[in-house]
């Protein structure tokens, strides 16, 4: 295993920030790299921001918030952000054209030392990893947003991913202070985007075809599904431009994984991303942390058996293919999404029978993407 000292991330915006963040608050020192200062001005204002909260709530001591952030240096050179570097984790934009010239970029400077990581929310790690000129030594490591408060990190590695760099990233990941999952096989959305992508997309068929409203939805979510948030909610939070990004890669790699609803690109194409716009599926006041107003009352308005099932169905699918474990599932959502009820423990108090039924039903109305998956229909209430 490697021995990480010095950290580069490239990319400033909301994972690469939270990323730089979290490593300096274990203790490294980081380089936030990004393409312009104007972006890293934004990118430091948020770190002092998130730092302050985790004062406020007395996690860090302010002394403490001034040493973590003394350890993050924004760079706009790629050469020096790449000097003496032990670890590159990547954050930019995803988009395989922009990473492939990102990595031509990076293999003329880092040095021979440098472990490469991609924060990929759903691009192939091996097909990355072959536009570098160390695929051995290049790996998924997928962290969740809010990095600073969600403790979960996807470990993915790709077909030449050598055992040395999975131990070194296993370590690191423990190091920050967070959970590993490694994600066995490669696949579209690995774990936690395999289930969570394709559930706002269900969520948008759900209000054409419920004739119900987004905030009982968004209720039942959370208070019938035992989410933190809303699934439009944290669409919005998580960023539809992100969402939009990840589906359209995960639908290009199988189009059986997500259906496409259309408001997502009509929001994206008029520029309404989310809360950082101000406008996503709900208004908000202003592009900071906000949360809409759910209740219980609202939510004993809508069933959400659909996306109970479409959810287990696709967890379902992660485990029959071997790519994760029920463990590993229950884990990634409680530390990736917050969920507070495991997703299996949900589908017992709908009653397996009663979501393998409604799957059946879905694929007879809809088509064979809800097919009831075989682990689901086969799986015994505890
Ligand atoms: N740093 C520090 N503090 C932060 C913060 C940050 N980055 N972001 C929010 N906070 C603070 C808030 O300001 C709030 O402080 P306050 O109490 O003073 O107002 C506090 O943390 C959170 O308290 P809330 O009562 O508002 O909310 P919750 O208790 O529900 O926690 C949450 C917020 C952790 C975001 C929780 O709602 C949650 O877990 N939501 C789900 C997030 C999720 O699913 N993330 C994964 C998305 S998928 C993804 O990232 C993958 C990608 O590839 C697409």
């Amino acid at each position: 295993m490697q021995s990480i000292k010095k950290i580069t991330v490239l990319g400033s915006g909301i994972m690469g920030h939270g990323i730089a963040q979290v490593s300096a608050m274990a203790g490294y020192n980081v380089i936030l790299r990004d393409i312009e200062s104007s972006f890293l001005d934004k990118a430091m204002e948020k770190v002092k921001w998130s730092l302050s909260k985790l004062e406020e709530k007395q996690k860090i001591t302010h002394a403490e918030a001034e040493t973590i952030l003394k350890r993050i240096t924004p760079e706009v050179n790629l050469e020096w952000s790449l000097k003496d570097t032990d670890l590159l984790i990547e954050a930019v934009p995803e988009d395989l054209g922009l990473k492939k010239k990102v990595y031509a970029d990076v293999d003329r400077f880092a040095e021979e030392k440098t472990v490469y990581a991609s924060n990929t929310s759903t691009l192939p790690i091996s097909e990355m990893a072959v536009l570098t000129g160390r695929p051995e030594r290049f790996i998924g490591l997928h962290f969740f947003n809010p990095p600073q408060l969600m403790r979960l990190v996807e470990v993915i590695p790709g077909h030449s991913t050598n055992q040395h760099t999975v131990a070194t990233a296993l370590d690191f990941v423990l190091r920050v202070g967070k959970e590993p999952i490694l994600c066995r096989k490669d696949v579209a959305g690995f774990i936690v985007n395999r289930i969570f992508i394709p559930l706002v997309h269900e969520a948008a068929y759900r209000l054409d075809r419920n004739g119900v409203s987004m905030t009982q939805i968004d209720s039942a979510v959370k208070y019938k599904m035992g989410f933190p948030m809303g699934i439009f909610e944290l669409a919005d939070y998580t960023g539809l431009d992100v969402i939009f990004k990840a589906t359209s890669e995960m639908y290009s790699r199988d189009n059986r994984i997500v259906n496409p609803h259309p408001k997502v690109k009509e929001l994206v194409d008029a520029k309404n991303f989310g809360q950082k716009t101000g406008k996503g599926f709900y208004e908000y006041g202003g592009s900071t942390y906000e949360r809409v107003n759910l209740t219980e009352e609202e939510a004993a308005k809508y069933d959400p058996i659909g996306l109970v099932a479409v959810a287990a169905n696709n967890a379902a699918w992660l485990i029959s293919n071997g790519v994760c474990t029920k463990e590993d599932v229950d884990k990634a959502l409680r530390l990736g999404m917050g969920l507070k009820t495991e997703l299996f423990r949900t589908v017992e108090t709908f009653g397996v029978r009663n979501v393998v039924e409604k799957l059946r039903e879905m694929t007879a109305k809809y088509g064979s993407r809800y097919e009831p998956d075989v682990y689901l229909q086969s799986y015994k209430s505890k």
